[in-house]
């Protein structure tokens, strides 16, 4: 394992090393979207000039080596995630479209009219939507557990949520604006007391800390890559596979049949079977090397190192006058949400990127926590691996500055 120095991180993201505005680029939006490391760059350069070939489905040369290397990445991510087999590890386009699986998959075999399924008032869009979707195509209902003013999620209150009637509970496993961590544990345990499995949105959660889905004793488990330091347009869906089997096909296709006619077809084994039509085969082999990438290092000490990004952007910021920050939980991933009374985030997010800094600004695909607050939008900073305390004092002076101009 290597020693984690974070010059020679920064050196492994090409992007960082430009202006933007005349200034020297401070990205702080990694929640929004990761920085790819040149691994990963290069993993995508040399799959599109040396291997490039459909997988599954060739016996030629290059289609055999592209098929062997995307399924060795599965096998890659099973581990990383602590999947018991690879036919557990689905490789999807992002998180929404796990999310969108399950819903539309388990939804259709599961949830029947007057069925409910709980999620949490912190979900993003994409653990809200697909289940509003089921839920009105099924006559069932949504019911969501809240959270409190330190934007904690209310696990106790779960229990009561739950009734016989109750199909699955989805929740985050970070906040993507409060940052919170949930007890995922805790929630499992609560729901499988009642026989109700449960879906976990890992997207922030898996960038921040290890994961191991046995541990975690959750049903389904989703990510993108994008967010992993990977490449955009894939994405791991994990389930148990007593769940899968009893899944039906979410996507119609090739590659995830076993035989067709036109009067009967049948399917793949898994994950073939959630697999439909050309997968992302680049992207999951890029995944993979960005997995590779971050077990370079102690991710132990990753998490500390964020952490104490976290904790200094969050010391730094409070100091500002009027500042509201949002989330105040214990156990919070690198993501400070915040307003300064009388500034609106957007312009307060336009001229710090003028002076070099990228934040992000508005409802962050999250409208419930908004509500919850009465606001309309916030300004959050995300922290990623090669980001730093000076990244930090820089954003602060911006911020100051923006401040400065705003409220005269
Ligand atoms: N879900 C992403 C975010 O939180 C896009 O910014």
């Amino acid at each position: 394992m290597e020693h984690f120095d974070i010059n020679k991180v920064r050196a492994e993201f090409p992007i960082l090393e430009q202006l933007v505005h005349k200034k020297p680029l401070i990205y702080l939006d990694s929640g929004a979207t990761a920085q790819k490391p040149l691994q990963v760059i290069e993993c995508v350069n040399r799959l599109h000039r040396e291997l490039n070939s459909n997988i599954h489905r060739g016996v030629h040369y290059l289609s055999e080596r592209v098929t062997e290397e995307y399924e060795a990445a599965r096998e890659c991510v099973r581990r990383f995630i602590g999947a018991k087999e690879c036919a557990e590890v689905i490789f999807t386009s992002g998180a929404t479209a796990g999310v969108n699986c399950v819903a539309y998959s388990f939804g259709e075999a599961f949830i029947k009219e007057g069925d409910n399924v709980v999620i949490s008032e912190m979900e993003h869009h994409s653990n809200i939507v697909p289940w509003q979707l089921i839920c009105d195509r099924k006559g069932a209902s949504i019911r969501v557990l809240p959270f409190d003013e330190k934007g904690c999620l209310c696990i106790d209150q779960l229990d009561g949520l739950i009734d016989e009637r109750t199909r699955i509970v989805a929740v985050t496993q970070a906040s993507n604006v409060l940052g919170t961590r949930p007890n995922i544990k805790r929630i499992a345990q609560i729901a499988h007391a009642k026989s109700v499995p449960v879906l976990i949105d890992g997207c922030q959660g898996i960038v921040h800390g290890q994961v191991d889905v046995s541990e975690l004793d959750c049903d389904f488990y989703l990510f993108s890559g994008h967010k992993l330091y990977a490449p955009t347009g894939i994405g791991v869906l994990y389930g148990k596979r007593e769940w899968l089997e009893k899944m039906p096909p979410f996507m119609g296709g090739g590659d995830m049949v076993a035989t067709v006619s036109f009067q009967k077809t049948t399917y793949a084994e898994l994950p073939l079977r959630f697999e439909a039509g050309t997968s992302n085969y680049i992207g999951a082999i890029a995944l993979a090397e960005a997995i590779k990438f971050i077990q370079r290092f102690d991710m132990a000490e990753i998490a500390k190192h964020e952490h104490s990004l976290l904790k200094y952007a969050e010391k730094n910021i409070s100091n500002i006058d009027g500042v509201k920050i949002y989330g105040e939980c214990k156990d919070k991933c690198a993501i400070v949400s915040f307003n300064i009374e009388g500034i609106h985030p957007y312009d307060l997010g336009m001229i710090v990127d003028k002076l070099g800094v990228a934040i992000r600004t508005g409802t962050h695909c999250a409208e419930p926590v908004m509500t919850h607050y009465g606001v309309t939008g916030m300004c959050r900073a995300s922290f990623g691996i090669y980001n730093t305390i000076e990244d930090i004092d820089v954003f602060k002076s911006a911020l100051d500055r923006a401040v400065g101009m705003l409220r005269n």
